[in-house]
């Protein structure tokens, strides 16, 4: 070991006490940070050869960046659709990188138990049937590649190839069926080499950005049999709108097609009795992508897949090798082999706060995004492009073109107080307010409206 390794290993506990500090500071002034902070860039560090051991390490670190970090997981950081962490959260991640666990096979650590049984408290939570398995991933966009990957298993399996053994070459196209993908969709199928230009567009319901369920019956039918994968939506991200999965999925089920629902967020309505019914005909998916670092308010890399079908998973991302286990091990259904403990923060967080607490902060949620609505609907300079269906509010102002909408979002970044990310929505430039932070609050909410109203009446 060299001397700094020896040297620090001897002064962890000042160490990680200085890490407390730093911790502890950055979370007690989030409220007042930026939101969102765009500063130059300081020059490349090159590699030193000595090397300046941890506390020194840090200290740059903190004197170079910590200025330049975001609000973002903080009350009034609304771009994306952005979760901060909560403590339990944090906790438990601080613990992963102290276990340092590889999550890959159950043969030499209880770990994958806790995933297992994280999985479970999810699953309870978003009211999914026992016969969906799981996996933790990296995000909602590997949720949806994974998903993809099996359902594409399934449809080629269907016309008589093993698409995993024997790979796409020379095979027939797949129906792929949908309204309004999310990005990440369209980035799981240019991967799995179907191309982002497979999804044929179904028509969307007047004015909504989700499938008309007649015209999907119309399309499964002209189909004859042929696979399908459906790509449908729970949460649409200008929106929050819902595809209707009952009707969708029982379309799905009538023609053997494949239902993929991307939940990333809106899954989490299943928390509140108020919002559950957009979830109705969840149970008709064959796949399910969710996200843990937005509503779950669990710290970044945090993602779910949910499937029915574990055997096609496992048969596309099976890694065989002598040195490998054999077991039902969890390497099999992820992309990655070696995997890290992403599921502690979930479950400390899921212990820590219960159904109540997923079920208050989901409301509060909603109930922020409604609030913001009303007060831009009362506004001079602001009009809601889309009715507030769930946690997003999607708003332009009243006048102007990309180019104001673009100053806007400056003048808000220059403000501080909130942050926005821009949008386009039915044809017209906007902005999404996304609210999926434990930490916003009603009190929040005037701060949000004044920082608007200032930065409007300056463009
Ligand atoms: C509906 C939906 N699907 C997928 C994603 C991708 O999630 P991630 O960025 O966590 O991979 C997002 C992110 O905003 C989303 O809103």
């Amino acid at each position: 070991m060299s001397d700094l390794l020896s040297r620090d290993l001897s002064r962890l506990p000042d160490l990680l006490e200085q890490a407390r500090a730093s911790a502890l500071e950055f979370l007690t002034t989030l409220p007042e940070r930026p939101a969102g902070i765009r500063p130059e860039p300081p020059a490349p560090l090159g590699l030193p050869d000595a090397g300046l051991g941890a506390e020194d390490a840090l200290a740059l670190f903190r004197r170079r960046y910590e200025a330049g970090l975001s609000g973002s997981a903080g009350p009034r950081y609304l771009g994306f659709v952005t979760g901060g962490t909560t403590p339990a959260a944090l906790v438990g991640d601080w613990l992963v990188s102290a276990y340092d666990q590889n999550l890959s096979n159950s043969g030499d650590s209880l770990a994958t138990s806790v995933e297992r049984e994280a999985l479970g408290l999810l699953r309870s939570l978003f009211g999914l049937p026992e016969d969906f398995e799981g996996a933790f991933v990296s995000g909602a966009t590997a949720a949806n590649l994974v998903s993809l990957a099996t359902a594409r298993q399934w449809a080629l399996e269907r016309l008589g190839h093993d698409v995993s053994e024997e790979g796409l070459w020379g095979l027939p196209r797949v129906a792929v069926l949908g309204s309004a993908p999310h990005a990440s969709v369209l980035k799981a199928l240019s991967i799995l080499g179907m191309g982002r230009r497979a999804v044929q567009a179904i028509p969307s319901l007047p004015g909504r950005p989700v499938m008309d369920p007649k015209a999907l019956e119309a399309r499964l039918e002209a189909l004859g049999g042929a696979p399908a994968i459906v790509l449908a939506s729970a949460g649409e991200v200008n929106t929050g709108d819902f595809d209707d999965l009952e009707a969708v999925g029982q379309s799905c089920r009538r023609h053997g097609a494949w239902l993929h629902v991307d939940g990333a967020f809106g899954i989490f309505a299943a928390c509140s009795p108020a919002h559950a019914h957009l979830l109705r005909g969840l149970e008709h998916a064959d796949s399910v992508a969710a996200d843990g670092h937005k509503w779950l308010n669990v710290p970044y890399d945090s993602g779910i897949v949910f499937t029915r079908h574990l055997a096609r998973q496992e048969s596309v991302f099976r890694a065989v090798a002598a040195y490998l286990g054999k077991g039902p091990d969890l390497l099999h259904r992820t992309p990655e082999n070696s995997r890290r403990f992403r599921a502690l923060p979930a479950w400390m967080t899921l212990m820590a706060y219960g159904r109540d607490g997923h079920r208050a902060l989901v409301e509060r949620s909603c109930a922020l995004a409604r609030g913001l609505g009303e007060g831009l609907a009362a506004s001079p300079h602001y009009e809601l492009l889309a009715p507030v269906m769930l946690n997003i509010a999607c708003f332009a102002l009243r006048s102007g073109d990309a180019a104001r909408r673009d100053r806007l979002l400056a003048a808000l970044q220059a403000d501080g107080r909130v942050h926005f990310t821009p949008t386009q929505y039915a044809d017209r430039p906007g902005l999404r307010a996304a609210f999926s932070n434990w930490r916003t609050a009603e009190a929040d909410l005037p701060v949000i409206l004044a920082a608007l109203e200032a930065a409007a009446s300056r463009v």
